[in-house]
């Protein structure tokens, strides 16, 4: 019979899983029991306390609709996101374009437009343009690469937060030209507060952070034999660029729409930003996130 303590249960609990077929399964199960049972010892959980985060995990995934995702949320908000793209990142066989966070927004099945083409069905301030060109590591272009982009309104609301969530706004998929260019037509989208009404909110006020995710664009990409690129263009002078709720903000993804004679529609402030795409990597996904409606489903 076991006589287990704090530590020993962790042994008994190793050695009941040693014999967990799955090599990946077996190392990610182990380090997760070692690290939890790590910090229950190092903060003396008490049961009450042990009882709120459960209370506070079940309210997390009570709060999961096809059209939130609580728990991507919860991770953003931990910066544990922002580590897992820094680990893809780095792994990466050449570094392309910095990745940043997909986020709770991403919808599937969006609008195919022509290039050019204004992404936000009701603009009611100035417009902006984004273009530029999607290349290879070694700026060969990727011709007809797949430009997915999403945002908020110049309000700072995604379509899914309207009460008409149906009717998608403020996103498009874009075929970019033979020469692996695309460019297309928004408006300058505001900061916002991530969605602050649940228990990841709740978190983030106790915490006394502000919440706010600084003024960006969302990018998907994909191209034939290259890493999905999920990215986004942060303007640099949102107040909160340098305080992302969610950290996913890098310095070289910082944009600033101004004048641009090379732009393809004069007239309009432009931003031109270039993406690499490393090569692929079999097997591998490079996304931190998913629709929430894929997730709700499985
Ligand atoms: C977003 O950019 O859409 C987002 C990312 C993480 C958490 C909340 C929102
Ligand atoms: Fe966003």
């Amino acid at each position: 019979m076991q006589d287990l303590d704090e530590f020993t249960a962790t042994d008994a609990a190793l050695a009941q899983m040693a014999a967990t077929p799955d090599p990946r399964l077996k190392e990610i199960a182990d380090a997760a029991v070692r690290h939890l049972h790590a910090f229950v010892r190092d903060v003396n959980l008490t049961p009450a306390e042990w009882l709120t985060g459960i209370a506070f995990l079940t309210q997390v995934g009570k709060a999961c609709t096809p059209v939130r995702q609580e728990f991507i949320l919860l991770s953003d908000v931990l910066g544990v996101s922002a580590v897992v793209n820094a680990l893809h990142d780095k792994k990466a066989r050449e570094l392309g374009t910095q990745s940043s966070l997909l986020g709770p927004f991403y919808r599937e099945g969006a609008p195919e437009l022509e290039l050019g083409a204004c992404i936000a069905r009701h603009p009611s301030s100035a417009q902006i343009v984004l273009y530029g060109q999607v290349t290879d590591n070694d700026g060969a272009p990727l011709p007809h690469a797949l430009v997915q982009v999403w945002q908020t309104s110049e309000h700072g609301l995604y379509d899914l937060q309207a009460a008409d969530h149906e009717n998608m706004d403020l996103r498009a998929n874009f075929r970019c030209d033979a020469e692996g260019r695309y460019h297309f037509r928004t408006v300058r989208p505001l900061g916002y507060p991530i969605p602050m009404d649940g228990p990841v909110g709740q978190m983030v006020r106790a915490q006394n952070r502000h919440g706010f995710r600084p003024a960006h664009i969302h990018f998907l990409i994909g191209a034939e034999g290259h890493r999905e690129l999920v990215t986004a263009l942060y303007f640099g002078d949102d107040d909160h660029i340098d305080s992302d709720t969610v950290f996913g903000v890098s310095g070289s993804l910082v944009v600033t729409a101004a004048e641009d004679p090379k732009s393809p529609v004069p007239g309009l402030k432009a931003v031109h930003f270039d993406f690499r795409l490393a090569r692929a990597v079999e097997g591998e996904m490079g996304r931190v996130g998913a629709d929430p409606a894929r997730l709700a489903a499985e």
